[in-house]
């Protein structure tokens, strides 16, 4: 089965060429998917794809012409896919359900300490001898109160590992909780949340009704001086409201590595250029802001595990088995 494999990198190619053979015959393009690139496809069965691939309908429609019937993302989010669309053109899409949550959960972990212990700060002083601590006061969180939005795989590793650091921890999720209480998280009303957490961790999807779930208003409802810290989707926070709640200190720390506008930037060297997103640049100008670009699942392990599944996913098509990493269509 010959697949185009959209929007790889050395990594990419590293973590998948093992598997390029006479079964699955992959041809790795550089390129991200989008209606100008889609005639890459022409000529293959199937096509790999990734968190920023643009998978709209008109894209969909391009790659059906082209006789594809297979979309296989190499990542968990599927919200770059149309899948009303997909589902009426009779393509089938694969993801990877889980690469590394841990990956996941540790960087974001590892953003929340280095915000609130300003590391990256004390890294740049340090390495030009200056040695004073003024500025870099921080705060303990052995009893501080969490807010995990999204009770998945990702949240409740958050969840643990914050439990082990002392802190209270309560979830929001629409779905009952199953293990939370055995756990000793505390499964509250958005609005609780939201008035209670010193810190708060996103880690739901992207859907219609996460779409800018962190907005004027329910920033409003935190308290004042909060962390607010993303790794699930850029679009979950609304990004003047969280500079208007920056520029008020409302909002006392904030840590991305997501972006609602991330598509034309992150993935990519941009050091030369002029970044024309005014949004993301104002961002950047704040103490208190640390982002980096959708490095979160970025382990060995992870590489590994999407590399394996795709495989999967390929190999379950090509040999008509149930597609078990199928996207579900509600
Ligand atoms: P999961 O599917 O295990 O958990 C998602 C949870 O969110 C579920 O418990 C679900 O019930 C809950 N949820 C659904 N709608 C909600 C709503 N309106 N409000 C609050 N919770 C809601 O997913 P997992 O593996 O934990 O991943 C979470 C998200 O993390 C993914 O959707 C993806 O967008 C993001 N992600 C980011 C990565 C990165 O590198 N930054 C890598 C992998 C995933």
């Amino acid at each position: 089965m010959k697949v185009a494999v959209f929007s790889t990198k050395p990594y990419d190619k590293n973590a998948l060429g093992h598997y390029d053979n006479d079964e699955v015959d992959l041809t790795f393009l550089e390129v991200p998917m989008t209606v100008a690139s889609a005639h890459y496809a022409q000529g293959f069965q199937a096509v790999s794809a990734f968190v920023n691939d643009d998978l709209s309908e008109p894209v969909l429609s391009q790659l059906k012409g082209y006789g594809i019937e297979l979309v296989t993302l190499r990542c968990a989010g599927f919200n770059n896919v149309d899948l009303a669309a997909a589902k009426k053109l009779g393509i089938k899409v694969t993801r990877v359900p889980a690469y590394s949550p841990y990956a996941v959960a540790e960087h974001t972990i590892g953003m929340m300490l280095a915000l609130s212990r300003k590391i990256y700060k004390a890294y740049n002083r340090v390495r030009e001898g200056n040695f004073s601590l003024n500025g870099l006061l921080g705060f303990d969180f052995y009893g501080k109160t969490v807010g995990i939005i999204g009770a998945g795989k990702i949240g409740l590793l958050v969840a643990k590992r914050l439990q082990a650091f002392g802190c209270r921890v309560l979830v929001y999720d629409p779905y009952l909780c199953e293990s939370c209480a055995a756990e000793g998280f505390e499964q509250v009303p958005l609005d609780e949340l939201y008035a209670q957490a010193h810190i708060i961790s996103m880690h739901c999807p992207l859907t219609p009704e996460t779409t800018r779930m962190i907005n004027n208003e329910s920033i409003a409802k935190m308290r004042q001086g909060v962390m607010i810290i993303n790794t699930g989707r850029g679009a979950l926070i609304d990004t003047k409201a969280l500079i208007s709640g920056l520029k008020t200190r409302h909002i006392g720390y904030v840590g991305l590595d997501v972006y609602e506008e991330e598509g034309p930037l992150f993935f990519e060297d941009h050091s030369d250029d002029i970044i024309q997103d005014d949004h993301f640049e104002r961002l950047l100008t704040f103490p208190n802001v640390l982002v980096t670009g959708h490095q979160a699942y970025f382990t060995h392990e992870a590489l590994e595990h999407i590399a394996e599944t795709t495989i999967e996913n390929l190999m379950a098509f090509k040999y008509q088995r149930p597609l078990t990493n199928e996207v579900p269509f509600k």
